[in-house]
């Protein structure tokens, strides 16, 4: 790993970036709390691109630091990019984590924070890339999808693969029940993921 790790002390720094409802953020803030949990992390900000969402109130709840930045409130991509990326940076995380954050991020912050990025997606990549993997996925007939944790580069879910579990589809899912079944394999994929990445970090 290249970049500037934020501290070299345990548990690793991260920052969370969503964009949704945050059930996969809510399980990494319940399992670095649960002591029955072993985890090597602590979520110190998280951050979305829009305010009022679930995800920040669950962070609030939890008494953990949150920022907005919002590309509708920048004049362009390039400024947005530059503003996240300087948000981020205030922060000095180890690692970044992208926890259903629907935006593709730029090259200021890819370059602030290089390998430090991971990313959950919810099929089997390379298949599926993209904000509708789910509906892909079902529209396919596929009988087998699943999650992938990855490192994030400029692609659209292109990066490095880190961990996959394979889920099945069920005759009568719909797309509602299916990412239900794939996000419950998910939260624990990228809580594992992320203790490997800190651990080895160490
Ligand atoms: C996850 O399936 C993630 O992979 C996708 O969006 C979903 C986020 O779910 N990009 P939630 O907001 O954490 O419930």
């Amino acid at each position: 790993m290249t970049a500037e790790p934020g501290t070299t002390e345990a548990p690793r720094k991260i920052v969370v970036l969503v964009s949704g409802t945050g059930t996969i953020l809510q399980s990494l803030i319940d399992a670095e709390r649960d002591s029955a949990v072993a985890t090597d992390y602590k979520i110190i900000a998280v951050g979305a691109d829009k305010p009022d969402i679930e995800g920040l109130a669950r962070a609030e709840r939890a008494g953990i630091p949150t920022f907005v930045v919002n590309p509708l409130k920048s004049s362009s991509r390039v400024e947005w990019d530059q503003a996240l990326a300087e948000r981020l940076s205030d922060y000095r995380p180890d690692w970044v984590v992208s926890a259903g954050f629907m935006r593709i991020l730029g090259p200021q912050v890819l370059r602030k924070f290089p390998n430090r990025i991971i990313n959950t997606h919810p099929s089997l990549l390379p298949s599926f890339p993209g904000a509708h993997a789910i509906d892909d996925a079902l529209s396919h007939g596929v009988k087998v999808t699943g999650c992938t944790v990855h490192i994030v580069d400029s692609g659209v879910d292109t990066g490095p693969i880190l961990a996959q579990v394979a889920v099945s589809v069920e005759s009568g899912d719909d797309s509602e029940t299916l990412h239900e079944r794939v996000k419950q394999v998910e939260r624990k994929l990228l809580i594992d993921t992320i203790n490997q990445l800190c651990t080895q970090d160490q």
